[in-house]
């Protein structure tokens, strides 16, 4: 408790690992909050949950609460699916995908995603996963970072192609990137015009300075 109140003054670290996936995974009292950050960036709770809360907010909280299943690729500490569970009031199967058990034993030792009953964790490269499922989703979040690098595969068609099969008819993707220099913007608008007229694109450029989000809706 002292720790949280102390926060409000200065950051106080509790714990702190090194990751092979995020170089390092640290999780710190914040302003009275508890979030996870990697080496040079903020993972979870902190400005990337508002960032993708944004996202939800722009697919519409009331919508989402009548999806069945919801994708959560690239899990850490679980703020998005805090955010399914405990504002959108999401009641449906979430199904999380995340690479790193490290990551996954912290996120149920300091934010309690083992006590969210809805949530099924699968410890897998988001890669291989979209591959091997037969499942559908209504919503598919894709939130993939290696401390402040996205990988190539989330841009090329062969994953992008696997998303859509695995997303609904009138389902959503929200896409959250990072665009620091001109070659990502570049990727981006390659990524956008990947789209024909069976989606509804849209983007959100700068969401907290370098986050772009995109909201894809498949239309048939
Ligand atoms: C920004 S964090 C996700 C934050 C999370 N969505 C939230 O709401 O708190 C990015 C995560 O992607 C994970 N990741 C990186 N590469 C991955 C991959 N190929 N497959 C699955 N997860 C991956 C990282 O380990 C990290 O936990």
């Amino acid at each position: 408790m002292l720790q949280k109140l102390f926060s409000y003054l200065i950051p106080v670290n509790i714990y702190k690992k090194k990751s092979d996936v995020s170089q390092s995974l640290e999780v710190t009292w914040n302003n009275g909050q508890l979030v996870l950050d990697s080496k040079n960036t903020n993972y979870s709770y902190g400005s990337l949950q508002r960032i993708l809360r944004k996202g939800l907010k722009y697919i519409g909280f009331e919508r989402i609460k009548r999806f069945e299943n919801v994708l959560v690729l690239g899990v850490a500490g679980g703020s998005v699916i805090k955010t399914l569970v405990e504002e959108v009031k999401f009641k449906g199967k979430i199904t999380g995908v995340e690479i790193d058990k490290d990551i996954v034993a912290i996120a149920e030792k300091y934010f309690g995603l083992s006590k969210i009953s809805n949530l099924e964790i699968i410890i897998e490269d988001a890669f291989e996963f979209v591959l091997r499922t037969k499942d559908k989703y209504d919503l598919i979040i894709i939130d993939i970072f290696q401390d402040t690098t996205m990988p190539n595969f989330l841009f090329q068609d062969f994953f992008i192609n696997h998303i859509n099969l695995l997303l609904k008819v009138n389902g959503f993707i929200l896409f959250n990137t990072m665009v620091i220099n001109e070659k990502d913007n570049q990727r981006n608008a390659e990524y956008k015009s990947k789209f024909n007229g069976n989606y509804s694109l849209r983007m959100y450029p700068k969401v907290e300075v370098h986050n772009e989000l995109f909201t894809i809706k498949k239309l048939s």
